[in-house]
């Protein structure tokens, strides 16, 4: 029997499999195995308190929130939970992009506030999805499910890989998906110029990470209302309440809400403690991070 820090109780039935064979701890520094939320920050200071762990297994496909050199260094296997949550996620992305598109949350906070008098033939208009050009930045597991969605509304797909020239795709799409892994290469990659090459009234749309994007700039782009932005990640975040991007009618922000879809946060806890288990028992890792 292992001792096992879960940073956060997680209301899920895979849980019982670690508790049925693991103790669990709230001390660091007795802890064999580690599950965290991409909310904890496994760093090598952290590590270093936590001499006998084996294994840190995030509740979440993006790691970047552990340092993985100063994980690999001292021996400790790193899982994370991919493959469960690309519909889920997908599915909001292309959600964002259509909200943004037809301008649903302008329509519908002025429906509620008494704007809709009569039926106007110029007045709600948005972006036609069939046949406008969508850029999907990273091109992977969730990004190609985006796509695939896109496709069947009748768009152009442009993938952009890590090779691709990111600013002659932006300068071509009416929306922009990002869906690259944060890393020191893709941190700011939508920066003021990035965000110049952009369409006038192209929309961004961010269910990544929030560091992908230069807050400062977006923002400075919305105020001068050159783009839309729906944003499921932010940087800071969780986004202040009194933050100004709350404010600019051209963004439509939800909290992080990628993956939140029952079954995709349930198979996320599967195969957190599937890591978990196998670290635990000295074998290799069913999901480990790249
Ligand atoms: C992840 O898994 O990395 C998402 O951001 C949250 O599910």
């Amino acid at each position: 029997m292992a001792r096992v820090l879960v940073t956060q109780p997680l209301p899920f039935p895979a849980l019982d499999r670690l508790r049925t064979r693991h103790e669990l701890t709230d001390d660091v520094a007795q802890a064999e195995g580690i599950l965290c939320l991409l909310t904890d920050r496994i760093d090598a200071a952290l590590l270093d308190r936590a001499p006998l762990l084996q294994v840190v297994s995030n509740y979440a496909v993006g790691a970047d929130n552990i340092d993985l050199d100063a994980a690999r260094a001292r021996g400790v296997a790193v899982g994370v939970t991919p493959g469960v949550l690309t519909d889920a996620t997908a599915d909001l992305a292309f959600a964002l992009i259509l909200a943004a598109a037809r301008g649903l949350p302008q329509a519908a906070a002025d429906a509620r506030n008494g704007e809709w008098r009569t039926w106007e033939p110029a007045r709600w208009l948005g972006l036609e999805l069939n046949g406008a050009t969508l850029a999907v930045v990273g091109f992977g597991r969730i990004g190609q499910a985006v796509a695939r969605r896109a496709t069947a509304f009748g768009m152009e797909i442009l993938p952009v890989h890590r090779d691709t020239p990111l600013r002659d795709a932006l300068a071509q799409a009416d929306v922009v998906s990002l869906h690259a892994p944060l890393t020191s290469k893709t941190r700011h990659m939508i920066d003021a110029e990035a965000l110049d090459a952009m369409k006038p009234k192209a929309i961004l749309v961010n269910t990544a990470r929030g560091a992908l994007v230069e807050t400062n700039a977006l923002a400075a782009a919305l105020r001068e209302e050159r783009i839309f932005a729906a944003l499921d990640v932010t940087d800071p975040e969780p986004l202040p309440p009194d933050h100004p991007l709350y404010t600019l009618p051209n963004a439509l922000i939800v909290p992080h809400i990628g993956s939140a879809t029952h079954t995709a946060r349930e198979r996320m806890a599967d195969l957190a403690v599937d890591n978990l288990l196998a670290g635990l028992d000295g074998r290799p890792l069913p999901h480990p991070a790249s």
